[in-house]
């Protein structure tokens, strides 16, 4: 095997025997949407490396243990069945995992926070805080510590100092590797990556740390797409890239309210605009907001990074991301309200779909919460289906309070307040029966082959759709006699006297 070289900044050459950078077990603290799946990737890519996830939810970990995982996503449990048991390891006991291993992914829990300083924009660290506190608690071996939760800049700094202060002689190197998956394409994205992103200390221990990261993933992912940072460029990339893209649809959903003052087709100018290579296709899809667990923490998290360092404007700039997003949502509310002679007062309005986007059961952020807020606000009665989404969840994300969501689910309240004007149902014609209303909030395939006339058949008269995805066919729904809404396009007579917000 060949000694493994590196390039410091200053020119020199550091060269170290192969087998001293060859590594063998991993833990992951956190078995969430994020390290569940990418420590599932690992372990199957790495068949020489042991994987350990860990979590202090004992629920979780059972589930990841059993037939029926925590989380849904297209591809994993096949995964998760090739090597669980093998080199890939569920389990609660968090110190034995992380004690024994050489490098520490940390996937835990980055709420915003709700009070103190930095309320409502900046990220709790409490989560982040007390793992780093128990690795150098119960470390008795030199450790590679990897930040894998989407963290605000310089956090690298803050856990560094926390681990070599608590450290008894024991070497730590805090590494940034970022995760750019996208739910319900998780393993997609995992197997084939756009590129890897680890940032690391310049300096020789620093550098072969990098290295060592380097090497699991190197076992799939080509050398040329795994891209090596400084630590804070790499914090601050995966915050841009998010802030970027949430960018793209807040632009888009920006125009569309346009498009329905023009009379201009939202696809057609995404279309437009998409066709330019300079700007490209994808993320172009007009829709009722964006949702999930990153977009709006992230730029929360950049807008409090870039107030804190003297850059108002710049905070401004990307706070209006945000707001976009929640125009949106209260747009769409209104023209659902507006439509149906600005009363839903004790109507029945079906909500199709909850989570966030199609292909996942995650809720967190997602634009349905808001949308079914507004519309109950109203004093709608709401039937609700998602095919991924429990009752349980649905009631809780109703019942929560902002940003509550993303702590361990042993800390959030155990049994919801029931919002009694909601009821959940496992099916779609169930959901519409004698419903004034749909409301489609998530672009579930299979909402596209319902029967429309079927629907339309059992509904009150005039009978509505919202279409807050763009997956409908308009032309089809209007022969059947609904009158529709879709977000960015032409409107119906019926709505052009509306206002679209009150
Ligand atoms: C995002 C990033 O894509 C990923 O790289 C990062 O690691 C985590 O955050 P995720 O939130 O899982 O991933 O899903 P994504 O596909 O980005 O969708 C986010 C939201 O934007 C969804 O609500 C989706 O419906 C919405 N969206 C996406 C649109 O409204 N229009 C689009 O064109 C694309
Ligand atoms: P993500 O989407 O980033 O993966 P999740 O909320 O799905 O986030 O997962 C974070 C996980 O981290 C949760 O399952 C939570 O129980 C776990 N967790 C939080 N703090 C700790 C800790 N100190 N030790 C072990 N697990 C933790």
């Amino acid at each position: 095997m060949p000694d493994v070289k590196y390039v410091l900044n200053s020119g020199s050459i550091i060269t170290e025997p192969a087998e001293a950078v060859k590594m063998v077990k991993i833990c992951c603290i956190g078995a969430g949407y994020v390290g569940g799946p990418t420590m599932a990737v690992i372990a199957l890519k790495c068949p020489d490396v042991e994987v350990a996830v860990v979590d202090i939810s004992v629920p979780r970990i059972n589930a990841w243990n059993s037939d029926q995982l925590p989380i849904y996503e297209p591809g994993l449990d096949d995964v998760v069945k090739q090597c669980r048991g093998k080199n890939l390891f569920f389990s609660t006991d968090v110190e034995k995992h992380v004690r024994e291993a050489d490098i520490v992914f940390v996937s835990v829990n980055t709420p915003t926070k709700t009070r103190g300083l930095g309320a409502g924009k900046a990220a709790d660290l409490t989560y982040w805080e007390s793992a780093a506190r128990m690795i150098a608690d119960v470390s008795v071996s030199d450790k590679i510590v990897v930040e894998k939760s989407t963290v605000p800049v310089k956090t690298a700094e803050a856990i560094e100092k926390i681990l070599t202060h608590n450290s008894k002689g024991i070497k730590f190197q805090i590494l940034s590797n970022p995760e750019f998956l996208a739910e319900g394409t998780a393993i997609k994205d995992l197997f084939n990556p756009d590129r890897v992103l680890i940032g690391g200390r310049e300096t020789p221990e620093g550098f072969k740390a990098v290295q060592t990261l380097k090497d699991v993933y190197a076992h799939w992912v080509p050398e040329g797409q795994i891209i090596t940072t400084n630590l804070w460029s790499a914090e601050l990339s995966k915050l841009a890239a998010n802030a970027f893209l949430a960018q793209r649809i807040s632009s888009v959903n920006a125009m569309s309210a346009l498009c329905e003052a023009t009379g201009a087709d939202v696809t057609q100018v995404s279309y437009a605009v998409g066709t330019d290579s300079r700007i490209g296709p994808k993320f172009l899809n007009s829709s009722v907001g964006f949702g999930g667990s990153c977009f709006q923490k992230d730029i929360l998290n950049l807008v409090y990074i870039c107030e804190c360092n003297g850059l108002p404007e710049v905070a401004e700039y990307w706070k209006q991301v945000i707001k976009i997003n929640d125009y949106q949502k209260s747009r769409f509310v209104n023209r659902v309200v507006s439509s149906m002679f600005n009363s839903v007062s004790n109507k029945k309005i079906a909500v199709l779909g909850f989570a966030f986007k199609k292909d996942t059961g995650d809720t967190r952020e997602t634009p349905a919460i808001d949308v079914c807020k507004g519309l109950l606000e109203d004093k709608a009665m709401l039937s609700i289906y998602d095919p991924q989404v429990t009752e349980d969840q649905i009631q809780r994300d109703l019942s929560m309070n902002k940003f509550d969501w993303d702590h361990p689910l042993h800390l959030q309240p155990m049994s919801p307040t029931t919002v009694k004007q909601v009821s959940v149902t496992w099916d779609a014609y169930e959901a519409t029966k004698d419903a004034h209303g749909i409301c489609i909030m998530t672009e579930w395939d299979e909402f596209k082959n319902l029967d429309f006339q079927k629907i339309f058949d059992h509904m009150q008269k005039p009978a509505f759709v919202f279409d807050g995805r763009n997956i409908m066919n308009l032309q089809k729904l209007r022969e059947i006699g609904f009158i529709v809404y879709s977000i960015g396009k032409p409107l119906d007579d019926w709505l052009k006297d509306m206002p679209a917000v009150a």
